[in-house]
């Protein structure tokens, strides 16, 4: 069955689950007959890769030892990489009557950057205006997860730890996630069990892609 919503973006926390579901639901659509454009932020791109340095850790420091960003600057450069997402590939692609699939969006902006402002109320109003110029997803699918169990997932990988990935800062933004829907209060956000087996929660991120139609 063909899903009435075009612009579907997912959200959590680190270890959630996100990227891996992308591709599993993806698949599920398609096999509906779907046209379907995976997708994720930070992007590729320009910005992208430099908010992937950032990351990372693996900024080149200038002659000042400048080498790590703070919030503000964070903020601003997840905007920038989203406006230059939302011209090159998400409003061309939604034009087409495809079905965009966006790992993380500017709902993570709201969360991320302003859990880790000093005053993270008088920050959110500032994000909001900061990313009030792109499109607005039709549907925002949260993997709400225990942070220990996501700290467990993100240990397997192997990777030294990003930025964000601080277990008591992981607990926080767990928090926030879980009433996502204060920080886009007019999105429809449906909030999925990712602690299920993949094929369990593909399951239920599917069946959320479904309710809008009929
Ligand atoms: P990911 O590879 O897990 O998607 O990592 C992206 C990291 O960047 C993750 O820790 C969330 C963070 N992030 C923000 O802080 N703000 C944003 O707007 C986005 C898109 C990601």
């Amino acid at each position: 069955m063909n899903t009435t919503f075009r612009f579907i973006v997912l959200e959590g926390i680190d270890g959630s689950g996100t990227t891996t579901q992308l591709e599993c639901l993806a698949k599920l659509l398609r096999a509906d007959g779907n046209a379907v454009v995976t997708t994720s932020e930070p992007t590729p791109g320009p910005v992208g890769r430099l908010l992937r340095q950032a990351l990372e850790g693996s900024l080149s420091p200038d002659v000042d030892g400048c080498s790590q960003f703070d919030w503000v600057t964070l903020a601003l450069l997840f905007a920038a990489d989203r406006a230059n997402h939302a011209q090159s590939l998400i409003v061309p692609t939604l034009a087409q009557g495809k079905v965009l699939l966006c790992d993380r969006y500017d709902l993570s902006s709201r969360i991320y950057q302003s859990v880790t402002a000093a005053d993270p109320e008088a920050a959110l109003p500032w994000l909001c205006i900061l990313n009030e110029r792109v499109p607005r997803p039709d549907l925002t699918l949260v993997l709400d997860i225990e942070p220990e169990l996501a700290e467990k997932r993100r240990s397997t990988r192997g990777a030294p730890p990003e930025l964000f990935e601080q277990n008591q800062l992981q607990r926080k933004l767990a928090r926030a996630y879980c009433e996502a829907e204060k920080y886009v209060p007019n999105d429809r956000l449906k909030h999925i069990p990712g602690e299920l087996s993949i094929s369990e929660v593909t399951e239920r991120l599917y069946a959320a892609c479904q309710s809008g139609v009929g």
